[in-house]
């Protein structure tokens, strides 16, 4: 990139206009285990009216993993988790300290939209890890960032945050996602009062599961403004809320053995999604008056506003009480919505896209030549898809050439815990959820084939059972199409770059045939013995990291490929790492988020404000 920095300052030189000040802002508002599949956009009147109505929605947004860290770290870094290896929300599979110590902190996108001449912001939370005993280890590449801490990150009314690294501040009498929402209005006031385009990332926590003293806890605690909001709410009953045992005992992993879910269980289920729509009523305050803010400043009309999260969320789906880390469409599939130049109005896609497509997106809105991209970006930009959501071709099945994507890899290392009071009891945490997934999301082939370290498979066709009910893998007659499955997620499992975005470039038959772009095609006999003989996926055992020995045998064999495969040539390695450390001492029953608050001015949030003390900071 500092090729790109002194290209820029030559032609800064030369009068030449690369940074004009016309390039679109970026405004990307990112939750925190928000769920597309349980309807949870639906109850935001705001991001209806101000994002839908005015933009696109894509249906078929996905991450590849559906776990806080893992999915921010591919975002922030346009690479598949096989890649950065940051595969856990604590050491030693992930956390900040890993993003850190493994380099990847010093190659990421702010530093990309900086050299590009962007200035570049970040409010909320960044990456589990992030913490009374790091929080001087500035996350780099941000002009400025105000992030939440740990261990205080999931108390809601307890916010306290550091601003660009510096002693975590606590907010007395505020409720968290108030005075991210305040904090955001500050600063975007002063970056629409600046000619330079900005990123502006807004990462509020909510509707994650929080904590608060005295108060039932696996749930995220709402503003007090909404408290009584959304009273009849409750947990969608989808065709796989608690399905019966001919369809659970079918299922893979520890999810098959699962208890039906009593009433204690579905009547917890329902007060999840109450509070998650009352918590969520705060985030669509914070899309109101981002926009109503960019339409004052007169720069709505050059400014992308993203809306997503990080992860999805389950309620009941599979008999899993609460929770995300499957590969089931619940917890991958996530809310994306975007509003825009050239993106249309009240339109909505189902061209597949992924978070690892962000970062080159980003780029090409910024106007960086495709040529001075990272070398390793796994995702392609979907800038063209944003602005022509409805094109067949962009629609069309075939993967590969052309701007469409048909198959996404979706991958899992270790534990996945049950959020909900009968966990230990139905017994949780899980640390055997360790699976390989490729998922086809054309719209004439739809099928999710997942392979578990115990072996056992699962297979549905998303077409005719979008719930994923029916596993066909033991079906006989499922066996050339899991022969083709197979071989893509074999590719999959361990691409880098190209061989990420166009899987099927690296299936060769020896028929003399054209080059295979799509399931459809593959499927033809002439390939029958081809894929029959393909090398499986298997795992040797589960384990809980990352272990390329753990996962042979891999396609193309990792020795061929530069520093090894898995990313390994662009990052460290890291096999010490810090546990992130801190205590609460801080506590409080009450809840905050007020009616007056609503309106509250950055001012009276300072003016409550304190630095955590030394006794605060040093209990460990
Ligand atoms: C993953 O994170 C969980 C939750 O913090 C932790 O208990 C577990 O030990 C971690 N496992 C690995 C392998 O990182
Ligand atoms: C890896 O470590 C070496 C030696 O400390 C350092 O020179 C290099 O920059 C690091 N690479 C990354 C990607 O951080
Ligand atoms: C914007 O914020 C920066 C960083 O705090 C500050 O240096 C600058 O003076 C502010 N500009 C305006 C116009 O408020
Ligand atoms: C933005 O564009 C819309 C539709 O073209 C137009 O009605 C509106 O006046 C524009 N707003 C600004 C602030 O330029
Ligand atoms: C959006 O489109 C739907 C039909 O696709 C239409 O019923 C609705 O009125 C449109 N809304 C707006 C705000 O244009
Ligand atoms: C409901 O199920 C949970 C989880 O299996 C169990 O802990 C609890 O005792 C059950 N409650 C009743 C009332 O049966
Ligand atoms: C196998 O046959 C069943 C029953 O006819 C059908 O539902 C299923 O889709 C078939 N599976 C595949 C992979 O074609
Ligand atoms: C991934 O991280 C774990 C834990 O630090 C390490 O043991 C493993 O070797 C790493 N795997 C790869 C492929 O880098
Ligand atoms: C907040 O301000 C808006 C616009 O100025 C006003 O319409 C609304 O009534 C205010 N809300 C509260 C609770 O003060």
């Amino acid at each position: 990139m500092t090729l790109i920095v002194v290209l820029l300052a030559c032609l800064a030189l030369a009068g030449i206009g690369v940074a004009a000040p016309t390039r679109p802002n970026i405004v990307f508002i990112m939750t925190d285990d928000q769920d597309r599949r349980l309807n949870s956009l639906a109850h935001m009147p705001f991001l209806q009216s101000e994002l839908v109505a005015k933009g696109t929605e894509f249906t078929k947004h996905y991450t590849n993993q559906a776990l806080c860290c893992p999915s921010r770290s591919t975002l922030l870094r346009g690479q598949t988790v096989h890649n950065t290896n940051l595969t856990n929300v604590s050491q030693p599979g992930g956390s900040y300290n890993k993003w850190v110590l493994s380099g990847q902190d010093k190659d990421y996108l702010p530093h990309w939209l900086n050299a590009a001449g962007y200035r570049t912001e970040y409010i909320g939370k960044i990456m589990n890890g992030y913490g009374l005993s790091n929080y001087n280890v500035k996350s780099k590449g941000w002009d400025w960032s105000d992030l939440l801490v740990e261990p205080y990150i999931d108390d809601y009314n307890l916010p306290v945050m550091s601003q660009n690294g510096q002693r975590p501040v606590f907010y007395d009498g505020f409720h968290q996602t108030d005075v991210i929402r305040i904090k955001a209005l500050n600063r975007l006031n002063n970056l629409t009062s600046q000619a330079t385009p900005f990123f502006l990332a807004i990462a509020p926590f909510t509707p994650h599961v929080g904590f608060q003293q005295d108060k039932p806890s696996h749930r995220p605690i709402p503003l007090q403004r909404h408290l009584e909001d959304f009273p009849n709410a409750k947990a969608p009953r989808t065709p796989n809320f608690n399905p019966p045992d001919k369809y659970q005992a079918n299922a893979g992993g520890w999810v098959k053995d699962l208890l039906p879910m009593n009433n204690t269980a579905i009547d917890f289920a329902d007060f999840v999604y109450r509070s998650r729509l009352q918590a969520l009523a705060g985030v669509d305050e914070i899309v109101a008056d981002v926009v109503a803010l960019l339409e004052q400043k007169g720069v709505i009309n050059n400014t992308y506003i993203i809306f997503t999260s990080d992860n999805g969320y389950h309620l009941g789906q599979h008999r899993m009480p609460a929770g995300k880390s499957l590969f089931y469409n619940e917890d991958t599939n996530l809310p994306f919505v975007v509003r825009g130049p050239g993106v249309p109005a009240n339109v909505t896609s189902d061209i597949p896209s992924l978070h690892i497509d962000l970062a080159p997106t980003f780029l090409n809105i910024a106007g960086v030549p495709e040529a001075d991209w990272p070398v390793f970006l796994d995702g392609r930009s979907v800038l063209p898809q944003w602005h022509d959501p409805k094109s067949s071709s962009a629609a069309g099945a075939a993967a590969g050439q052309g701007n469409s994507k048909e198959s996404i890899n979706i991958e899992y290392w270790g534990r996945a815990g049950i959020e909900a009071p009968s966990a230990g009891k139905l017994g949780s945490p899980f640390d055997s959820t360790t699976y390989k997934t490729i998922r086809l999301l054309g719209t004439q082939q739809s099928w999710v084939y997942t392979v578990w370290c115990s072996g056992e498979k699962e297979l549905y066709n998303t077409a005719e059972d979008p719930y994923e009910l029916v596993n066909l893998a033991q079906i006989a007659n499922s066996t050339r199409l899991t022969s083709r499955l197979n071989a893509l997620l074999m590719v999959t499992k361990s691409c880098e770059q190209n061989s990420c975005r166009d899987p099927w470039s690296l299936l060769k038959p020896d028929t003399g045939g054209p080059r295979l772009v799509s399931l459809t095609q593959a499927m033809d006999k002439a390939y029958d013995e081809f894929f029959a003989n393909f090398v499986k996926v298997s795992f040797d055992t589960c384990l809980t990291i990352q272990s390329d020995t753990n996962e042979t045998p891999y396609f193309p064999p990792l020795n061929e490929l530069l520093g090894g495969g898995l990313g390994r040539a662009y990052r460290n390695a890291t096999d010490v790492i810090k546990p992130a450390g801190g205590v609460r001492t801080l506590s409080t029953p009450n809840y905050y988020g007020t009616k007056a608050q609503r309106n509250a001015s950055f001012k009276s949030l300072r003016a409550v404000s304190r630095p955590l003390t030394d006794a605060e900071l040093a209990a460990q």
